[in-house]
């Protein structure tokens, strides 16, 4: 008896369903797949920084910079050259204080940088994320009362005021990640009364209290200098809460509604989607972006491969609209792999 017959199952079960028969070759396989990562759903983050801040490439985010306006017009010109249609704003201001004066300054590093993008490349997508943590020198994303903690309404006054300031400045999209309750009521009630009517708001609606944010606070020099944002963002356990945040968002006439962070909260991506009337995004955060860069650089793992199943995991749990790190890179490779015949 040869070896091959001596491992054949004695007992006889039904071998019809052959799913291996669809993945034997790699045209197959292409022709049954059921999701794609596509270039225009992905958004790329930007920070800018004040003439006084240190610029060039963040320690603890290989391959991300901090720019200054002329830079960052050079990177959203490349950005859009491979195909990218969509940029996020963060600033790193020159000042802050206590009531984050310098997020609705109209001579803001954020407002300028919206300008000279839609000066320079009208088609790009200028979405600005709408926070106050970056502004204010305590590090919190709003006005702090008595107890130290954020005042809820006051803190909508303030982001009207510098979402005003933004459109005035012409962004595309306004995206609050402060998590404070009824602000895109707030918003879209103030942006409305300007005349600012189709200015779609990109709601954080369903944001963790997360460790993942890590690099990010490095990045926008936003850590709170005391405390932590649980009083605020949501509890990581917390799956149902999540969905209805996401609700009253939409109630409240968000346009898209956002799951952040991504990787740990897929369960919440799906769940979203599957409530949502609208767009549903993701963020796909600093910190899920360098677990994978020092893996990567240390050689314990295939980025290339480990960012394309992470994005297209994102498609699959749902969301329509994926912010990343990533974006410009794997726009690039995707680039490059059309161009050059393999
Ligand atoms: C501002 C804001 C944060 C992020 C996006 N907007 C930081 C925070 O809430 O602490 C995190 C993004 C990232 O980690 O990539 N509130």
């Amino acid at each position: 008896m040869s070896v091959t017959e001596l491992l054949r199952p004695r007992t006889s079960v039904d071998l019809t369903k052959r799913p291996r028969r669809l993945r034997s070759s790699a045209a197959l396989r292409a022709l049954v797949r059921e999701n794609e990562v596509r270039i225009a759903s992905l958004v790329q983050p930007i920070f800018v920084a004040g003439e006084r801040q240190p610029k060039g490439e963040i320690a603890s985010m290989p391959g991300i910079h901090r720019f200054s306006v002329e830079g960052a017009v050079a990177e959203a010109r490349e950005l859009r050259a491979l195909g990218l249609s969509a940029v996020l704003l963060f600033g790193v201001p020159d000042f802050k204080d206590a009531v984050a004066s310098s997020n609705h300054d109209p001579l803001g590093i954020v407002q300028r940088t919206i300008r000279a993008l839609k000066r320079d490349l009208p088609e790009m997508l200028v979405i600005a994320d709408l926070c106050n943590c970056e502004y204010t020198d305590h590090g919190h994303c709003g006005i702090l009362d008595e107890r130290g903690d954020v005042d809820n309404d006051a803190t909508l006054e303030l982001l009207g005021r510098t979402a005003l300031s933004y459109a005035e400045a012409g962004v595309d999209v306004i995206a609050p990640s402060d998590m404070m309750d009824g602000r895109v009521a707030y918003l879209r009630k103030t942006l409305d009364a300007s005349g600012y009517t189709s200015i779609p708001i990109m709601s954080y609606a369903a944001k963790f209290a997360s460790a993942f944010y890590g690099p990010f606070r490095d990045a926008a020099d936003s850590t709170p200098q005391f405390g932590d944002r649980r009083s605020y963002q949501m509890d990581p356990p917390n799956a149902r809460e999540a969905v209805r945040e996401a609700l009253l968002d939409i109630e409240e006439g968000a346009d898209v509604v956002m799951v952040k962070p991504a990787l740990a909260f897929m369960d919440l991506i799906r769940a979203v989607r599957e409530v949502s009337s609208v767009p549903v995004a993701c963020y796909n955060v600093s910190g899920e972006y360098s677990m994978v860069k020092a893996a990567a650089l240390n050689g314990w793992i295939d980025e290339d491969r480990i960012v394309d199943e992470m994005l297209v995991g994102f498609v699959r749990a749902g969301a329509d609209i994926i912010i990343t790190y990533f974006a410009k890179s794997f726009a690039e490779r995707k680039h490059r792999s059309s161009t050059t015949p393999r």
